[in-house]
């Protein structure tokens, strides 16, 4: 059979399996369309021939509409760290709705929050909250700006930052983003990640436009890849002596370390983002760090810089905050992390036994699968070497087997998880692997041997 008949025979036959496991949402999918694009109402969450609706989660595990029960190793990108409706986040959660949601004033909470947060991160001084990762990066982003009186910002190739216009245009690699004015490219500079040089000429060329650097702690959706060979400190050294500043985005990597990954790569930015982790569930995101930048925002500087929001640490949003912050115990996250690593080893055991030439990247509690025989170091070796059809149906007969990886196929780990989730999670990927091998032989033989 040619190739491309081979593909087609698998992934009719994955397909058909995932069509008859998940009938109901095919149809809430279908309606939904009369009212939603396609039904898709959040590009994460779309996939191929339609996604799976959930119904409920408890814990680690996610049941959907047809009450298949998956474990959830995506965990709503990452974010849940403690899984599905935490006893104590939710106890927290009723205890504070009744006492009011949202208010045009100050709440003791979110200082508490605030603390916890400065005590958890020495870099941060001061800090700041919003809605989301994507706000946060705007406002530190705008603080930096704001500071040095300079424009541009230069960020890592396929990096992910959120949905704000010069952070999508940071992919670098593609044309403009549909949707983003032109101008945008103008204040944005893009290098590849873990490269020392480059990073170094870069801002040493633009250092008189550069107002920031900004870079994730690990990479989180570019393929959960690690800085190496002390680049975050290198960024750091540089940028300092070029008078641009370092802005961590750690709306990914916070759950790595009480003080995130700034913490276990030993750097010390001039501005943290977080956001996922730090809110238990509810929608929040933060940005702190050193007092003076931060004093940008201060209400009584004469031309402060501005930073709003209606629904800006609201109580409940907060508390739940709080109680997912006091579960987030140095002990809780290197235990996880150890899940991580143990996870990790035996992938690359299954890979091995399999003679696949895929790459396991990742750090502690966050693991992802690549289907490259390339070393991966950067977002574009990911993005350009590895095998999309064997990704999506991957992805696809791991969801049959009742394993919810992200779709770009990472494995996340959460807190109700221990050794035999991971068992079970070796166990699917085995499976899937031998399921597949006979087509990767055919349509991507590098990755066999
Ligand atoms: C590293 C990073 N920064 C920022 C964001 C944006 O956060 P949000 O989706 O809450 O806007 C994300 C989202 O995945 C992210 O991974």
């Amino acid at each position: 059979m040619s190739e491309k008949g081979l593909m087609a025979k698998y992934s009719l036959e994955i397909e058909e399996t995932y069509r008859q496991r998940t009938r109901k949402s095919r149809e809430v999918i279908a309606s939904a369309a009369k009212y939603v694009p396609d039904g898709d109402y959040r590009v994460s969450i779309w996939f191929e021939p339609y996604p799976t609706v959930m119904a409920r989660g408890d814990g680690c595990h996610l049941y959907d509409v047809d009450d298949n029960d998956y474990l959830d190793f995506s965990n709503n990108w990452t974010s849940m760290v403690l899984g599905n409706n935490h006893p104590k986040v939710v106890e927290t959660i009723q205890q504070q709705a009744p006492m009011g949601s949202a208010m045009s004033a100050p709440h003791t909470s979110a200082y508490e929050w605030a603390k916890m947060i400065c005590d958890r991160i020495p870099s941060v001084e001061k800090v700041r909250f919003c809605t989301s990762g994507t706000e946060a990066v705007m406002f530190a982003v705008r603080a930096a700006r704001a500071f040095t009186g300079k424009d541009k910002i230069l960020k890592m190739e396929g990096n992910y930052h959120g949905s704000y216009d010069p952070m999508e245009m940071t992919v670098g690699w593609r044309k403009l983003p549909v949707g983003l004015p032109k101008s945008v490219e103008e204040d944005v500079l893009v290098t590849p990640f873990n490269d020392k040089e480059a990073a170094e000429r870069i801002i040493t060329e633009n250092k008189d436009e550069l107002a920031a650097v900004i870079v994730e702690g690990i990479l989180g959706a570019a393929g959960m890849i690690p800085p190496e060979d002390d680049y975050l400190k290198h960024l750091q050294d540089v940028a300092g002596q070029n008078d641009v500043l370092l802005i961590i985005d750690e709306v990914i990597s916070f759950r790595l370390a009480t003080g995130g990954a700034q913490d276990i790569f030993n750097v010390s930015p001039d501005l943290t983002v977080l956001g996922k982790t730090i809110g238990g569930g509810l929608p929040t995101g933060a940005f702190g760090g050193r007092e003076d930048v931060m004093a940008v925002y201060s209400p009584r500087q004469k031309r402060p810089a501005h930073h709003a929001g209606t629904f800006v640490a609201t109580p409940i949003a907060v508390m739940a905050g709080i109680a997912s912050l006091k579960e987030m115990t140095a002990e809780t996250l290197d235990r996880i992390n150890r899940l991580g690593w143990s996870l990790a080893e035996r992938l690359r055991g299954v890979l091995d036994d399999l003679k696949i030439k895929a790459q396991i990247k990742g750090y502690g509690s966050l693991q992802q699968i690549h289907f490259t025989p390339e070393p991966v170091t950067t977002a574009s070796t990911a993005y350009f070497t590895m095998n999309r059809d064997v990704l999506r149906l991957f992805h696809l007969v791991m969801m049959n087997k009742g394993l919810f990886i992200g779709s770009r196929g990472f494995f996340s780990i959460t807190t109700p998880m221990s050794e035999v989730e991971i068992d079970k999670a070796i166990e699917a990927t085995g499976e899937s692997l031998a399921e597949l091998k006979p087509l990767i032989q055919e349509i991507a033989p590098q990755l066999i041997g």
